[in-house]
Parts: structure tokens; sequence; C-alpha cells
């Protein structure tokens, strides 16, 4: 039996993307055949991590409303744009951090840019995990609070905060500004 195939876009952007638990439901628990369908079609297109979530929620009445332009990472392109970005180094760092961007990418193995990251703005020791307010154990010399952990779903502000709410705020008010981010 031949399926048919009705899906006015595909759609290729940043294979970065941040997803809603709704929407993941939607594409995984499958009450609608789109997601599946897409899913046939993508295995095989080369890159289709580009294309996948970014097709079926364009698609996808229900959600298409929901997507905000931005994939919250911190890049360098040469001009004109080659395959992939510069590997950003500790020269980069400050940009890095105004930039208030929540990822950024690419990194050299064990980059010294790295380090400083663990250091300034994560609090993370050598051979430690960063630490949050999840963690719930004592703080002394000998132990790590984080070896014991409370509640992991626990927010706490850390420094970059304020950057990061600015870029948030700026991607909502485009969103605002056109609600339909796929076309
Ligand atoms: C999405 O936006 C369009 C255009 O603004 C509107 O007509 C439609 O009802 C919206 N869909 C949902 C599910 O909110
Ligand atoms: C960082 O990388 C740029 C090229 O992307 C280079 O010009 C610069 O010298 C590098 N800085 C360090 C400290 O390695």
């Amino acid at each position: 039996m031949l399926h048919s195939f009705s899906v006015s876009c595909l759609i290729a952007g940043s294979p970065w993307v941040v997803l809603s638990r709704s929407f993941l439901e939607f594409c995984i628990i499958g009450w609608d055949n789109l997601p599946r369908t897409l899913l046939m079609y993508f295995n095989n297109v080369m890159l289709s991590e580009e294309s996948y979530f970014l097709s079926v929620i364009c698609n996808s009445p229900e959600f298409k409303n929901t997507t905000v332009n931005g994939d919250l990472r911190y890049m360098i392109w040469d001009n004109p744009p080659k395959m992939e970005p510069h590997f950003l180094n500790i020269s980069d760092y400050d940009q890095m951090v105004q930039s208030g961007a929540a990822f950024a990418r690419m990194f050299r193995e064990n980059d010294p840019v790295l380090d400083m990251v663990d250091e300034k703005i994560l609090k993370r020791k050598r051979k430690e995990v960063a630490p949050g307010a999840w963690c719930s154990g004592w703080k002394s010399r000998w132990s790590d609070p984080c070896s014991q952990w409370g509640d992991v779903n626990v927010v706490k502000a850390g420094r970059q905060v304020k950057k990061f709410s600015e870029t948030i705020t700026n991607l909502l008010d485009d969103w605002n500004s056109h609600s339909n981010q796929c076309t």
C-alpha cells in the first residue's frame, strides 16, 4: 500500500536544536504519522540531522507556531563561511562570554579555553563535576558536596544569567513579531 506523502516543505537549518517535552512526545509516541513518515524519508538523506526536526515541526499545525529561531550557540565563521566554524581559543573567551550564548563550538580537545570556562563560569574544580543547587552533600575540605544529590531539577542562576536572559528576551521579541518562524 502506498502512503501519501503530503509535506509542504522540507527545511534545513542548524542541527543544534532545543526540543520541548511535548514536541518530543509527539515525535516518539506517534499518534500522528508525520514524524514516522519523515523519519523513513530522512533515513536516506545526507545530513538529515539538519532537516528532520525542522521539517517535522514546521509541517505540524499544532507545533509550527512554537519554533524560535536561534540555536543558542556562539560560533565564529569565516567570510565567506567554510564547512565548519573556527576552533575557539582563549583569544575568543571574552567575546564568547559577552555573547550571552548558552553553548559554543568548536573546541579542540583539552584546549585551555575550556579550563577557563570550567574555572570562571562553572566553578568546576579539576576532576569534579560542575557544582549546582542539586548538590546536597556536606561541603568540607575532604568531601565534594556533589557526591550526593537532591532534586536534580533545581536550577540556581549562575553568573551568566543576566546575559543569557537578554539573549532569550531578544529571541522572544523576534518570535512575537512574526510568530511563524518556519517561513
Ligand atoms: C498559528 O498561527 C497562525 C497564524 O498566526 C494561526 O492562524 C493558527 O491558528 C496558529 N495555530 C495554532 C495551533 O495556534
Ligand atoms: C586563536 O585562533 C585564532 C584563529 O582563529 C588565531 O588568530 C589566534 O592567534 C589564536 N589565539 C591563541 C592564543 O592561540
